[in-house]
Parts: C-alpha cells; structure tokens; sequence
C-alpha cells in the first residue's frame, strides 16, 4: 500500500525522506520517489523509480535531489502499471504531489481538465490533482492552501495527499479523507506521514489528522482546518510505541491489523464501482459479453476458492447464469469440458499462484475467456487473463488472508449485481437495496471488528481444545470452511468446515463435550433448519458458538455463545459472519503462542504446484 513523507525544516531532505521511506517498505510498494525543491534553482527536481528504494537511491546519486523541503512516496499500483512514469510523486507546473487512496472521479476530471489545456504525463488519478491545483493557482487561489482547498472541492474518493510548490516553498499542504495522515512536529522543523512509523526516528511528538481534515505545515508550525477553512485545534500525542509496533499500528500482529483494516479495504473496493444514481456496478468499465455467457466457472485455491463459492451463490441468485467452482490444483487434470461461452473466473489474490495460472493456460487453449480478481495490479494471473478486475485490501502481510478474503467477498458481489442487471434478472430495486447495503458494510464490519473483547473471552476458553467443527448453510457453508482453514493454519488445531445438513452424515459421530462446534447461524430462509443442526450437537453436549444477526433473542437458549453482527442482505452476510471467525481464530492462536503472521509450512504466495 502507499506510503507518504514529507518533510520541511532546515536539514538535507533527501535522507530524512529515504529513511522514512523505507521505515514503510513492509506495506509493499513497487516504485518510489521523491521531489526536493531546490533553493539554488529556485525548482523542485522530481526523481523516480520502477522498484525498490535500493534503486532510487542509485538514481539519486547520479541526479542529487538537494534541498530542505520535500515529499517522498512509495506506490502500490491501483491506477496504472508500476511504471517510472506512473510513480509519485506528480508535477504539475510548480506544483508536486504525492497521495494515497483513490480518486474516484478521475476519467471525469481528467476530461475536463485535458479540454482546459492539461497535458498529463502518468495514467494515474493522483496526476489529476497536481493540475487541479495548478489550474487552481491560475485562476487566482492566492495561495497554496486555498489552491488546494479549492482542488478538494473537486475531487470525490478516499485520500491523503500532500502538496507542495515551487512558488511558495515555505509551505507543504495536506489533506486527509478516509486515508490515514499524521504530522510530526520537531524544533524548527515538521513531518507528514502516512503512518507514523515513517517518522518515529524523526520525533515522537505528532498530530493525528482526521477526516475531512486538511493541513498547512511550515517549518514553524501547522494550521489544521476543514475543508471550508474552518480553524480546528487539536493537542499532540506523545508516541511511546517501539517502531516494530507502530509498523503495525500499534497491533501484535500484522494479521490483527489487517482484520481491523477490513472496513477500511472493503470501503475502497468498492470505491468508483457502485453507481447508485443507476442502481448498477461498473467493473471499470471491462466489456464482458454477457449476454454471451452460458456457464461460469470459478477457479481458485485455499481462501481464494472460498470466495468463489460464496460467487457461485451470489452470481447464481443474482444472474441466475449457472456457475461451478473448481479448485485450481485439480481442474486442468480433469480435462474439464470447456469452450466458447463460458466465462473462466480466475481468483487469486496474490495474482501469482502457480495453480490458478496453469488453470488458466488450460482454459484459454480451450477457447473459454478469463476474467482475473486479484489484489495485486500486473501480477502474473490479471496479464494472463483476458480481463482482470482488481481488489483493493492493499498488500496483506500476515500469511493467513483475512483483508483479501474479504475483499474478494466484495468483489463477487459486485461482479453478481454487474451480470444480474445485463441478464435482467435483478430488478433495479433488489439492486438498489443491495448497493445501499453494500455501502453500509464498512461501517458495520468496523462494530463487529471493534467488538473483540468476547471473542477474545471465548478464545481462552476454547484455546485448549483438540479439535473445532465449523457448520454453516447456503453462502455460509464457505464460510464454515474459511473459518476452519483460518483456525487450522494459525492455532495448529484440527478444525473442518461442514455444509450444516451434512452433520448427520459423518462428523455427528465427533461430537461430545470438548468439541467446540461453530455454528454460523445469521438470519435467512435456512435459518430454522441450522437451528435444528444446532440442536442435534447440544443433544450429544457439544460446546456451541454461534454466530447469530443482531436481534435474535432465541439463539441464546440453544448455544454456549452467541457473537451477534449487524443485520445486511443475505446475499452479503458472509462479509460479516466471517469476521467474528477471524478473530476467534487469531485469539486461540495467540492464546497457543504460535507464530501467528508466519504460520509453521505455509507461504504467501505458492508458486509451485
Ligand atoms: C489462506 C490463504 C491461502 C491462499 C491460497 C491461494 O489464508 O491465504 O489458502 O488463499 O494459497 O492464494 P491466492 O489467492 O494468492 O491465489
């Protein structure tokens, strides 16, 4: 995910700038850069970089950026390729920017700025807002804080941006919506950042900037206002953090960050896709030949396949196109049947898992188009593929998917509500409620992420068991499978996912009074027959934790625990039924003491078969 720092002050930028940048490089970049303004020249010298800092660090020596203000950024390609061109940061005329997030009217802002005369030299969103800011400047802003204030009125999506600019050196202007922006303040000298781990080297002293907030930085001091210009006063924070702590935002572990980074992912996939004025989706804009699609079908592996299954469900009741799901490791040693017609829906979010893409081989030779949903922009399987659709959790760190998963959750549903309009099987209205619903997830995800405390109880209860039956129905049954591959791969525990009717058939004979089951029970036409599954483990004593909609007084007389989420389409409730199962699994794990961001045998990304 990006990074940000900026710095002004009386010290050499260059170095303060690298060494908070790098301070981020474990959020995972694919380019770098700086922009320096340089007082002899009376300009600021833009370098960039395609790759690691390592490599703009060897640019540098060959053009030195020397100056003592500046702003420097790592990128994680959301809009346009990984790329010298596409790098941050951006110039417009005197203007340079760096920035986070996305902007989600670009293609109309970008139209309208090229018939204004801009010339634009990235196929980036963040370009936009440099010429925004020029144009702003030309057309009389009198200064850079009102230029910028005016360019925010402008642009709508989640960001942090700063600014700086050749005609007012003094000044670096910044503003926050959605993205995380913090300012540090030194002697004669100040910091933007993304995260504070870029400047705790630097100072512990900082502000903590919130929405809809922006910020003018001087090396004598900061201004912090809405976006009408609005005074605002706010008492800095003493940081007593390590720097391996604040890496992870204060968290234990990066898989703890990430579980509660979800509203957040969530939030910006969805940003530019949901067209409520419509009541549609925009894939941006990928032409699939939808009225051409007679199957679909999912490959994918581990997590990745459990999303798929949740896509079966959801583009089944939406499209009603008929849809299978196949694990990537086995489908191209099936032979499996395939041709014009069907839509191949390859899902990986790493983009490089060796599997899917061979699956992928064997689909295409076979003459089926491939549509990739991947978290990671130019990886392997979105260039292989026909069309790619992309996530936007940012890079996950801890080995065991949490934000990914969910954030493939979002993009199924996307993808189901985009086909179930073009086949005319979802009315507008049933779309309308399931976008409004679909907006409104953030929100809820965070009351059930913020609710840790028991989960956390019921983990230390349960941290000692031998085994765990996870249980579920419909879109839940996926669910029940994520949860019990999240506790095995983490806690070490034997854990299985089971449709719930199945219970009868087999696993029933498992059950006593140390086996915790998990029953995922939310609200929903199958809602009385998992009931009946729940009363069938509480006749053999089994211990039971259900997972119930906010509401439901009578669950509580059937389990052990009850861990309540907010009401929301049916079609959507796996995106929050599978939060309290995240947790639960990361509480026992930490309860265990295992290694829970790196588990025992397992890697990010598998690229052998
Ligand atoms: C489990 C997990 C794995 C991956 C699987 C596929 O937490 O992350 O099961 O889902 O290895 O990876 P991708 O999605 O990168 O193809």
């Amino acid at each position: 995910m990006c990074g940000i720092i900026g710095y002004i002050g009386n010290r050499q930028a260059t170095p303060i700038l690298i060494g908070g940048l790098r301070k981020l490089e474990y959020r995972g970049y694919d380019s770098a850069g700086v922009s320096v303004w340089n007082e002899t020249e009376g300009n600021s010298r833009v370098v960039r970089c395609r790759g690691k800092l390592a490599g703009l660090e060897e640019k540098l020596k060959a053009e030195p950026a020397v100056g003592t203000v500046g702003i420097g950024h790592t990128r994680w390609a959301t809009h346009g390729r990984p790329s010298d061109q596409n790098s941050h940061p951006h110039k417009a005329g005197p203007i340079s920017v760096i920035h986070n997030g996305i902007i989600e009217n670009h293609l109309a802002l970008r139209q309208e700025l090229a018939g204004a005369g801009a010339k634009f030299s990235s196929e980036t969103d963040t370009e936009i807002f440099a010429h925004l800011v020029e144009h702003a400047l030309i057309a009389g802003a009198p200064d850079l804080t009102t230029a910028v204030r005016r360019s925010l009125q402008k642009v709508r999506g989640s960001f942090a941006f700063v600014v700086m600019s050749d005609k007012e050196p003094g000044t670096l202007v910044a503003a926050k919506n959605s993205s995380p922006l913090v300012i540090g303040l030194g002697d004669g000298e100040n910091y933007v950042a993304s995260d504070v781990t870029a400047i705790l080297a630097e100072t512990r002293k900082v502000i903590f900037i919130d929405e809809g907030e922006m910020v003018t930085v001087t090396r004598s001091g900061v201004a912090i206002t809405d976006f009408e210009g609005n005074p605002k006063t706010r008492e800095p924070k003493m940081i007593t953090w390590s720097s391996v702590q604040a890496e992870k935002g204060g968290f234990k572990h990066y898989m703890l960050k990430e579980i509660h980074e979800q509203p957040r992912a969530v939030a910006d996939t969805l940003v530019g896709r949901v067209d409520l004025e419509n009541d549609d989706v925009s894939l941006d804009g990928l032409e699939l030949d939808v009225a051409n699609i007679k199957r679909i079908i999912f490959i994918a592996c581990g997590t990745s396949y459990h999303a798929s299954m949740v896509g079966e469900f959801l583009v089944e009741a939406m499209a009603r196109i008929p849809v299978e799901v196949d694990l990537a490791s086995e489908f191209r040693y099936r032979d499996p049947i395939l041709g014009p017609g069907d839509l191949v829906v390859a899902v990986s979010q790493s983009g490089e898992t060796l599997d899917t893409m061979e699956a992928i081989r064997e689909a295409k030779k076979k003459g089926a188009k491939v549509l990739a949903i991947s978290n990671v922009l130019e990886s392997s399987i979105p260039r292989l593929a026909d069309y790619a659709f992309y996530t936007h959790a940012g890079p996950e760190i801890g080995v065991a998917s949490t934000k990914a998963f969910t954030t493939q959750l979002v993009a199924m549903a996307l993808l189901a509500i985009h086909l179930g309009r073009r086949t005319g099987k979802l009315t507008k209205e049933r779309a309308r409620e399931l976008l409004a619903d679909l907006v409104a997830l953030p929100s809820k995800m965070r009351d059930v992420v913020e609710g840790s405390a028991q989960i956390q109880a019921i983990a230390r209860r349960y941290g000692a068991a031998n085994g765990c039956l996870f249980l579920g129905r419909g879109a839940q049954y996926p669910i029940a499978l994520e949860g019990a591959l999240k506790l095995k791969e983490i806690s070490y525990i034997h854990a299985e996912g089971y449709a719930a009717g199945e219970m009868k058939h087999g696993p029933i004979a498992l059950i006593d009074e140390h086996l915790p089951v998990v029953v995922i029970a939310p609200r929903g036409p199958s809602y009385e027959k998992t009931i009946s599954n729940l009363a069938e483990v509480r006749a053999r004593q089994g211990k039971i934790i259900a997972i119930a909609t906010r509401g439901d007084n009578d669950i509580g007389g059937h389990s052990d625990d009850v861990i309540i989420v907010p009401d929301t389409a049916l079609e959507l409730s796996p995106i929050l039924t599978v939060l309290p199962l995240q947790l639960l699994s990361y509480y026992v794990a930490d309860f265990k003491g295992t290694d829970i961001d790196q588990p025992r045998n397992l890697a990010k990304s598998v690229t052998v078969e």
